[in-house]
């Protein structure tokens, strides 16, 4: 069967890894991903032309079209796949709006009644803007409404001093039509630990995989800027060390609630469904969904699936998706990224990768913004390379992909407190001291 994956980053490099041995693979690729290309018939071009992805699939006779990120969602990718033969996983762009648009996620929590919402308000002007945020007096969470590249959101209390710091950055949201729409969105800021769940969808069923919890600080300690996610860990039995059955079963429903008013409100939503979690001293609250796989957590559940990916795949596409069945081994992803990242000074340095001495130790590389030149590995300013490792307990894996993180040569860092004993016990810790105040 030939599948065509779009996307060029590490998430699309551990989807690309899991098709590779069942399907004829073919790729389109903003950039050339080192991993990528190795293993897929591969295409350079912008991922956002839909009309070129689209004669490209029709040119290879495509089947089945696997879109990894959002920006292409939002411009329509699948519905112009579709409307040449070629069944997707990844939402048309209505469906997609569960991410692209962040007023018609919180709507359907209201409209239908879906438990684990949050309080929040959308605007349009500053004036009640201002007015609201004056009487306001918990902290804050600003949101522009449309997709920003994860740069957008800004939390009282980590990017923002406090609420009237909220005022002027909500304000300038709304006037530089940030993300595409003149709004902004105004969220209480829930305290709690933060966890991912991802979940296949077929429009009608929803088959959710391991929970994992992402690292979106710079630096060790959970300190630095909020960056796209330095890393993550997932656990045996698919929950968390301070995630219960209970609250998973929980964050499900309201994923499936939500993939039921999908198909009331838009079309039904065919691929991953990535649900943000916190999880509070009132249970689980949704942060907010993506139409994605999450990146790192992509890393963490894929390599886990036992469940052939192509047979997920052919599920979605045909609306017969049942239970995924994935290894019961807990795992964790560390990100190496350029030294000083975000702010990095090292983009355009070559690195050493020793990619057999990270097999030999039974962990995997999946390469993200490089790119290869006369085979040496360029380093851009945005992250590396995953570093992923599986093991009996969470602890065992960072082990592995600890020690495999030592193979990458060059001004590199990563955060070596990922998945390791001491932090994960803050993060429990953390949590009983919310549960129990
Ligand atoms: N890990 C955050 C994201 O994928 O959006």
């Amino acid at each position: 069967m030939k599948v065509l994956v779009v996307g060029a980053g590490a998430r699309e490099h551990a989807i690309c890894n899991v098709l590779k041995d069942d399907v004829d693979l073919y790729s389109y690729i903003s950039k050339k991903n080192p991993g990528i290309s190795k293993i897929s018939t591969y295409h350079i071009g912008d991922e956002g032309e839909v009309d070129k992805v689209a004669e490209f699939a029709k040119e290879n006779n495509i089947e089945i079209g696997i879109i990894g990120p959002e920006a292409p969602l939002g411009k329509g990718i699948v519905d112009k796949l579709e409307s040449i033969g070629v069944k997707c996983v990844g939402p048309t762009k209505s469906a997609a709006r569960i991410e692209t648009d962040k007023s018609f996620m919180r709507n359907l929590f209201e409209k239908y009644n879906i438990e684990g919402s949050l309080t929040y308000k959308v605007f349009d002007n500053t004036k009640d803007l201002n007015e609201f945020l004056d009487s306001y007096d918990k902290d804050v969470v600003v949101k522009p409404v449309g997709l920003t590249g994860g740069k957008g959101v800004k939390i009282v209390g980590d990017h923002l001093k406090d609420n009237q710091e909220a005022k002027e950055y909500a304000s300038e949201v709304i006037d530089n039509a940030m993300g595409g729409f003149a709004q902004v969105i105004i969220e209480e800021r829930v305290i709690g630990e933060e966890y991912t769940i991802q979940a296949f969808s077929d429009g009608t069923h929803l088959a959710p995989m391991p929970a994992a919890q992402d690292h979106p600080h710079a630096f060790e300690n959970d300190k630095g800027a909020i960056t796209g996610g330095m890393g993550s860990y997932s656990d045996v039995g698919g929950l968390l060390p301070f995630l219960s059955q209970e609250d998973y079963d929980k964050s499900v429903k309201i994923m499936k609630e939500v993939i039921k008013a999908i198909a009331k409100e838009a079309e039904p939503y065919k691929g991953i469904l990535y649900g943000q979690f916190m999880l509070s001293a009132d249970g689980p609250r949704l942060i907010e969904f993506n139409a994605r796989f999450g990146d790192p957590e992509a890393m963490n559940v894929l390599p886990l699936m036992k469940t052939p990916m192509i047979n997920v795949c052919k599920a979605i596409v045909e609306g017969n998706l049942d239970k995924v069945e994935f290894k019961n081994l807990a795992s964790v992803c560390k990100y190496i990224v350029p030294k000083g990242y975000p702010e990095t000074e090292h983009g355009q340095e070559p690195i050493e990768v020793d990619e057999e001495s990270i097999k030999n130790l039974g962990a995997d590389v999946f390469y993200a913004s490089v790119s290869e030149d006369n085979d040496q590995i360029i380093l851009s300013s945005s992250r590396a390379l995953g570093i992923v490792a599986q093991g009996e307990s969470i602890f065992e894996a960072e082990k592995i992909a600890e020690e495999a993180c030592s193979y990458v040569k060059g001004n590199v860092y990563h955060r070596s407190d990922v998945g390791t004993k001491s932090l994960v016990d803050k993060r429990v810790k953390h949590m009983n001291e919310i549960l129990n105040n």
